[in-house]
């Protein structure tokens, strides 16, 4: 096994190995861009650590490490003019940079990328490598258009938007882990149980994400905070803010997310004083950690040796304690 560190050196090292100078430029800069803004490399790292684990070679998942990361990326170039975000790790979002019709192409591009990467397993891994990245990416879509829809809705449930995060975010988790499986030609059993490892650790992963967009650094964050306040996200925090105010405050919440003011300082600060107010705040970070021992708890039925259950837990607990 290796160490976090050394697998995204792997991955970093195997992406540069990727590149070359090909036409037209206004396609392939914003690629590269992106990718090189690097951030935590969380998913590719995954499957590398992944396939260690059921004792395959790190070096033969890097191909499906990387079709994982730049899907990643793909998804990030599109929410973000979805979302009309500013800032992605720290600098212009590929929209803002470019422009509107730059981010939707090389987006499409990178997710023609991502999948060129599988051409290079044998056919019976590379089928159910494709099977599962495409069944994913349909996923991220349908969890994506939940998220855009429910800024219009003013009924979303918990358990739509536990559905919601699941298809958006969790799946990609719970595959790059698969992945990793899949590669290393382990049993099903233990395939079907890192994805559900993967799967809790991906939903809260993104309860994390949520809780970070409104209560963030702005100097480390790397995103626009209030990104979701402004867009009126209808995320764990504002639903559990809801069913905890009393009637008026509820009303005051349910108005201040109908509304898209043209300065929304004024309209961030009182919704983060509200959620930290009315509970939602300790209740995310509870549900946060909830999801991440129900991960642990799969790893008990997983037929590996201890100090590797130790490493993925120590991943989960790492991932609770970020910033970014
Ligand atoms: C951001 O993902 C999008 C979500 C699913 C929350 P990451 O937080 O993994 O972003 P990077 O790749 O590290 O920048
Ligand atoms: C992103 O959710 C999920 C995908 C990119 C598929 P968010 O919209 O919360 O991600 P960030 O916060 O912009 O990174
Ligand atoms: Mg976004
Ligand atoms: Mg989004
Ligand atoms: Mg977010």
């Amino acid at each position: 096994m290796h160490t976090i560190y050394q697998y995204q050196e792997f991955l970093s090292e195997y992406l540069h190995s990727q590149y070359e100078t090909k036409e037209p430029r206004n396609l392939y800069e914003p690629i590269h861009y992106i990718l090189d803004l690097g951030g935590k490399r969380m998913r590719p790292v995954l499957t590398l650590m992944s396939a260690e684990v059921f004792d395959a070679d790190y070096k033969k998942a890097l191909p499906a490490a990387l079709a994982v990361e730049v899907f990643h990326n793909f998804s990030l170039v599109h929410d973000d003019i979805m979302d009309d975000a500013p800032l992605r790790r720290g600098q212009e979002t590929v929209h803002e940079k470019w422009n509107l019709n730059t981010g939707i192409l090389s987006g499409d591009a990178m997710l023609i990328l991502a999948y060129q990467y599988f051409e290079q397993y044998e056919p019976l891994i590379f089928r159910d490598l494709a099977k599962l990245f495409s069944k994913t990416a349909l996923e991220v879509c349908e969890g994506q258009q939940w998220d855009v829809d429910f800024e219009e809705r003013t009924d979303v449930t918990i358990a739509e938007y536990l559905k919601m995060i699941q298809y958006k975010t969790a799946v990609l988790v719970a595959a790059a882990m698969k992945m990793g499986a899949i590669i290393a030609e382990t049993s099903v059993e233990n395939a079907n149980l890192i994805y559900d490892f993967g799967l809790n650790l991906g939903l809260a992963f993104q309860l994390q994400d949520d809780f970070l967009d409104a209560f963030g650094n702005p100097e480390t964050f790397g995103k626009q905070v209030g990104g979701d306040i402004i867009e009126n996200k209808k995320t764990y925090l504002y639903l559990k803010a809801v069913a905890f105010s009393n009637e008026m405050e509820a009303q005051e919440l349910k108005t201040l997310f109908s509304i898209q003011p043209e300065d929304s300082t004024d309209k961030i600060e009182r919704v983060k004083a509200l959620f930290n107010s009315s509970g939602a705040s300790k209740a995310t970070q509870d549900a946060i950690q909830d999801f991440t021992f129900k991960a642990f708890q799969t790893l008990d039925q997983m037929n590996i040796s201890t100090d590797k259950k130790e490493m993925l837990k120590a991943f989960g607990e790492n991932l609770m304690g970020r910033k970014v």
